[in-house]
């Protein structure tokens, strides 16, 4: 079986879910169920003896040491990570303890684990760590996308602590051989997203008749790809990805956020309409990020010519279905939206507005 990291949260959701849609072989899922893990998520699964959930934190060495030495796997997808740029500003001390010093405890379980295997399990093992585009900091307008090759300049507190555990991934590669990999991935959208990140949280808003925050002037440019893709490149590295190297993932589609927001409004008019105007209507300019990136542009050509990998999705049918989904799937975000969520909303937005 594989070790999943982090498969209660957005994208370790899908990738379990989407993984048991292609294999038959087991998954292992560690997630300490912070706010931003559902079970309820992966409640398709809870007769299906494929998938095994435990819940711990990746930061305890113990529990870590148990689970590898009980489910002997053949390799770990690591996600579990605090996420959120915007919970970083106001609290960076979990995002340091989380993507440093739990990737780090990770890495020294698995290092043991890995020395204990024999030849061919050695060989054959591998590590993969999910990273973000968010390393390489921010471009202008005209600068060449982010390649593998780009320099590392990570400019909040969750993207310099995902850059931190990306070095602690290289190193155990470059001084003990651990078989590792690392994709660095633009930004995602699709189902099961929190409704903290940019597009669930205007969907929900939208349907809720509450303003739909833009922050600053709305210009700063992201490159959107839909989760299912995000799974299948990781699929991709896992099964034929050079060992050590690392791979850039993204959708093609960078787009400002204004331009997002307008594109949601669109579609939400269509599937649902209102009485008497546009969800265009409820768009609010609010007062910057701080240290808000400008743009992230990714030049995915090293996945699709290395190892054949491209998206499959569109912005428009990715939206079109984000949005679908959202509108039937109500309970599920009500499910997850606890109090916890309702104080983040007054801390983010109440200064805001
Ligand atoms: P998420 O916040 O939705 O989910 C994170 C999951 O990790 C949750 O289930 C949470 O309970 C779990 N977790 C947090 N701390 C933990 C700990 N100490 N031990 C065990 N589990 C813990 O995040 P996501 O958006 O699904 O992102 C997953 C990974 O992908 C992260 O590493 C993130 O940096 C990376 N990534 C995300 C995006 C994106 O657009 N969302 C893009 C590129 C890369
Ligand atoms: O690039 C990959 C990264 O994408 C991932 O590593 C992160 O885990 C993920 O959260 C995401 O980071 P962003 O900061 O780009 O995502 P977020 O959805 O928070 O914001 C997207 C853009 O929208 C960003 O420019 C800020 C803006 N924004 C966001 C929110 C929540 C708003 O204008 N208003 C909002 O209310």
């Amino acid at each position: 079986m594989i070790l999943v990291t982090g498969g209660a949260g957005f994208i370790g959701s899908n990738f379990v879910l989407d993984w048991f849609r292609e294999h038959d072989e087991g998954i292992v899922n560690v997630d300490k169920l912070t706010y931003a893990g559902n079970l309820t998520t992966l409640k398709s699964l809870s007769h299906d003896t494929r998938h095994v959930f435990v819940r711990a934190d990746i930061g305890d060495a113990a529990a870590m040491a148990s689970v590898l030495a009980q489910y002997k796997p053949r390799a770990v997808v690591h996600f579990a990570a605090e996420s959120h740029v915007d919970r970083s500003i106001h609290g960076p001390a979990e995002f340091v303890q989380t993507n440093v010093v739990g990737t780090f405890t990770l890495l020294e379980a698995v290092r043991a684990y890995w020395n204990g295997l024999d030849e061919e399990a050695r060989l054959a093992f591998r590590f993969l760590h999910v990273s973000t585009d968010e390393v390489f900091g921010s471009l202008e307008a005209a600068d060449a996308p982010f390649s593998e090759t780009t320099a590392y300049a990570p400019n909040s507190p969750y993207s310099a602590s995902k850059a931190g555990s990306d070095h602690l991934v290289r190193a155990y590669h470059h001084t003990y051989g651990l078989p590792v990999l690392t994709t660095n991935c633009s930004n995602n959208y699709g189902p099961h997203h929190f409704p903290e990140k940019l597009i669930p949280l205007m969907i929900q808003h939208a349907i809720e008749g509450k303003p739909l925050p833009i922050y600053g002037d709305g210009r700063n440019v992201r490159d959107w790809l839909y989760v299912t893709d995000h799974c299948s490149a990781i699929r991709t590295v896992l099964s034929a990805g050079r060992v050590g190297e690392t791979y850039n993932v993204g959708g093609w589609n960078e787009m400002a956020n204004v331009d997002v927001v307008g594109l949601l409004c669109d579609l939400l008019d269509e599937l649902k309409p209102k009485a008497g105007g546009s969800y265009r209507d409820q768009i609010k300019f609010v007062p910057d990020r701080p240290g808000h990136d400008r743009r992230y542009a990714i030049d995915a050509r090293k996945i699709e010519r290395e190892l054949g990998w491209r998206p499959a999705e569109t912005f428009e049918t990715g939206l079109r279905k984000t949005v679908q989904w959202y509108l039937a799937n109500q309970d599920w975000v009500q499910g997850v939206t606890t109090g916890e969520y309702r104080t983040w909303v007054e801390t983010n937005y109440s200064q805001r507005h």
